[in-house]
């Protein structure tokens, strides 16, 4: 914990590109203990906890204001890998900032973002490879820790192909265990999906593409 009084240091946080936000943004930390205390979006304290008064429904809701976009820096660059810290034996890995086409969906629940998944669109280049996507690809999903095992993440695979509902859906390897285990769930259940859930690597799209639903039928023998 910082002292009572604590000095201060901010790092200016260049989010133009990927989150195209053009505004003043810093992260403050405590200089004595290092801890992370605040970001900052022209010198307003955005803090994770808070309530946003204009998000009180209790939905998946795409990221679009600057301040939704804070609060996913926030949650995917502080928050998970500082301390929700990723579990590389369930296959949990820390993210990379989004690119700007990406689309960002938050979680909101009673006015707090509490999570979110990121969407890499049908057509988005890797930049690597030059391949590009055929099918949108969920790359990235968080919930956090403490409101883990309450069904947040079960509705991710139900959200996303409400939002694509006419194509295949992609989910970027490695898919962690939890993640599995919600698919496992989900196309257990909904059948319509097994030929249309994909795992995929964005450094081989082509030769990476597995039917999920496959790779559990093997596991489970
Ligand atoms: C994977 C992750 C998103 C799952 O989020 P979650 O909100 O805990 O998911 P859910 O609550 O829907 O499901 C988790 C478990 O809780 C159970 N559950 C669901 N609703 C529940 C409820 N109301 N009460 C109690 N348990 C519940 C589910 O059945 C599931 O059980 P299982 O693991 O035995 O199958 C989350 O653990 C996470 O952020 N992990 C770190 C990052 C990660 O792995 N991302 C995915 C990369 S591919």
């Amino acid at each position: 914990m910082c002292a009572e009084r604590v000095r201060i240091r901010t790092t200016r946080l260049d989010l133009r590109s990927g989150l195209n936000i053009h505004d003043d943004v810093g992260r403050v930390d405590c200089a004595d203990g290092n801890h992370f205390i605040a970001v900052t979006l022209n010198d307003e304290i955005i803090d994770v906890d808070d309530i946003c008064s204009d998000r009180l429904e209790d939905k998946w809701r795409e990221a679009q204001t600057d301040r939704d976009k804070v609060l996913f820096y926030i949650l995917s660059q502080i928050v998970y890998p500082d301390f929700d810290t990723p579990r590389p034996e369930k296959f949990e890995s820390p993210y990379a900032l989004v690119d700007e086409r990406d689309v960002v969906l938050l979680r909101w629940q009673g006015g707090k973002a509490i999570g979110f998944y990121t969407v890499k669109p049908t057509g988005t280049e890797v930049f690597s490879t030059k391949e590009r996507y055929v099918m949108p690809v969920v790359d990235t999903a968080y919930i956090r820790s403490e409101y883990r095992n309450r069904g947040f993440g079960t509705e991710i695979p139900s959200d996303v192909v409400a939002r694509f509902p006419s194509e295949d859906i992609g989910f970027s390897m490695p898919i962690s265990s939890g993640m599995l285990k919600i698919l496992r769930t989900f196309l257990t259940g909904r059948k319509e999906y097994r030929l249309r859930f994909w795992e995929i690597a964005d450094c081989d799209i082509a030769g990476s593409q597995r039917l999920i639903w496959c790779r559990l039928k093997k596991a489970a023998l």
